[in-house]
């Protein structure tokens, strides 16, 4: 890759993904490495700028991390946050302590004094609020350095030595709660590091499609197609490359929402690829007949796709590569090197045990979800699968308590196609995390027209959340819930109630199964 790279140096923040995106955000590539890294893995990997993250340890503790001394000498400039600024205020000669109690220790929203003078402040409002989570305080600073920033409890915010191009900041200008951080974060890029901004879309899918056809060569890729963001851009991506030498299978479980299959198999009609798109959606249901336990729909579905995936790869024969739609996520969380690889061959359910192939080839692992977005946009993918909102790969077949049935799957299709309907109508699409229905199994009476009816219960949830590790429920307007409510028990056979989900995760979860 010739573009420019900043590093930054994890010390265990719980930020430091979005560290990462808001540089990325700013057309700098960046990646995030452990602190562990060798004074000669930095050399060569040649950043034009070094972030030093945030950490839950104290920088004088007892076997807290602290990288190679020699990154100091590097000549390349660092930007310390929080326990990053701490390090680089103990290392370089001044002192860190554990801050008195109602003193400079300092959590949440605080405002904060800038000295504009200061390229990381430079062009912004010398009074702003900040986001802080800081027990420590630095109680003198390094010789060279001078404070540049302050709070009304904490004389020492944010500090800089120009000459060297050290700048470090007690606060967090990678989160939203403060004000100006991106700017901050900009400034350090295009004012101290001299970025060009380099990085685009554009560049990184000619560059990610220049390196997949070297590598592969006359080689060929097999795909497994799921429908979701992150394997349909891989396809695409893929396609783009190496064209016919790409053989994408997409299972069609039948578990699918409205149209998905279809839109899918569309979506890749432009391109000259094997596509190969298996219709199981009987042998899955014949499988999954009887089955109300949700744990054992999913071991079934899981298994049953991994059986036709494995069927339609030995027609093939060998390939040289599979191909997964890994994503930078994945590969930060379960660490770098060898781990990254364990993970995702858990996110296809063990295929490789299965196939014959010789390398595994993962064309989006350095990307976040947003710049896959981006990467599908650029491929030209259709607006409507790049946005798509997560789903389980056991698709609807968890959204339908107890038993399954073609019938209850219909029902549940078509009660989620009308809720995303008059969601997008009343123009709310963007601001919920996940929306979609479920089908209760409970019957209950009603009155339809003359008649008595004993029908089912549809229950609409919608969640909002960053990381779906936790959500709340959405405050969906009545006047929307209400003409949901009226066009699915109108419109679907089976149904006479809707019921809306307003319970949060925890104690509940995402998904309704
Ligand atoms: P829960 O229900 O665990 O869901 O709160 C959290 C998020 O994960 C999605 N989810 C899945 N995604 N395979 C997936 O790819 C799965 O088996 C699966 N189960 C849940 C869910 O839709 C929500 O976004």
């Amino acid at each position: 890759m010739n573009n420019q790279k900043v590093l930054i140096l994890d010390f265990g923040g719980q930020y430091n993904q979005l560290i990462a995106r808001r540089v990325r955000a700013c057309h700098v590539y960046c990646e995030v490495r452990p602190w562990t890294m060798t004074l000669e893995e930095i050399r060569a990997y040649d950043p034009v700028g070094i972030i030093f993250t945030g950490g839950p340890n104290s920088v004088y503790a007892e076997h807290s991390p602290h990288p190679d001394p020699g990154v100091y000498t590097l000549g390349v400039p660092i930007l310390g946050i929080c326990y990053g600024c701490q390090l680089l205020a103990q290392e370089l000669g001044g002192c860190v302590t554990a801050a008195q109690e109602n003193s400079a220790r300092e959590y949440g929203k605080t405002v904060t004094f800038f000295d504009a003078g200061c390229a990381l402040f430079r062009g912004l409002p010398e009074e702003s609020i900040t986001w802080m989570s800081h027990g420590d305080f630095m109680a003198k600073v390094p010789e060279g350095f001078r404070l540049v920033a302050r709070s009304e409890v904490c004389p020492t915010v944010g500090i800089c030595d120009e000459d060297r191009k050290f700048y470090g900041v007690q606060f967090h200008p990678e989160v939203n709660h403060t004000e100006y951080g991106s700017r901050m974060l900009r400034n350090f890029l295009y004012e101290v590091c001299g970025a060009a901004g380099d990085w685009t879309m554009a560049d990184f899918k000619q560059t990610a499609v220049d390196g997949v056809r070297e590598k592969v060569g006359n080689g060929r890729i097999l795909l497994a197609l799921s429908g979701g963001v992150d394997s349909s851009v891989a396809a695409a991506l893929l396609a783009e490359a190496v064209g016919k030498r790409l053989t994408c299978v997409f299972v069609d479980h039948g578990l699918m929402r409205k149209n998905e299959g279809d839109e899918v198999e569309a979506a890749f009609s432009r391109w000259d690829l094997n596509f190969i798109r298996v219709d199981a959606e009987e042998r899955f249901l014949t499988h999954l007949a009887g089955v109300t336990e949700p744990e054992q729909k999913r071991k079934i579905i899981g298994e049953e796709f991994i059986r036709v995936f494995e069927a339609e790869a030995k027609k093939i024969g060998r390939v040289d590569f599979l191909a997964q739609g890994t994503i930078y996520p994945d590969v930060i969380e379960s660490g770098a090197g060898e781990a990254a690889v364990i993970k995702s061959h858990h996110n296809v359910g063990g295929l490789p045990d299965y196939v014959d192939f010789r390398e595994i080839i993962e064309p989006l692992r350095m990307l976040f979800k947003d710049e896959v977005r981006e990467l599908g946009r650029e491929l030209g993918l259709p607006e409507y699968l790049v946005t798509r909102q997560p789903f389980p790969g056991p698709g609807l077949g968890i959204r339908v308590i107890g038993e399954l049935t073609k019938k209850k799957l219909d029902m549940v299709r078509e009660a989620d196609w009308i809720f995303r309907d008059e969601i997008a109508k009343a123009g709310l699409q963007d601001r919920m995390s996940q929306y979609f229905a479920a089908l209760s199994n409970m019957r209950s009476v009603g009155v339809m027209g003359d008649g008595r009816s004993y029908d089912y219960a549809v229950v609409l949830r919608s969640v909002q959340t960053g990381d779906f590790m936790t959500a709340d429920w959405s405050r969906i307007p009545y006047e929307v819930l209400d003409r949901v409510s009226v066009r699915i028990v109108n419109e679907v056979p089976g149904v006479n109630r809707v019921l809306y989900d307003i319970t949060s995760k925890p104690p509940a979860t995402v998904e309704m199964e």
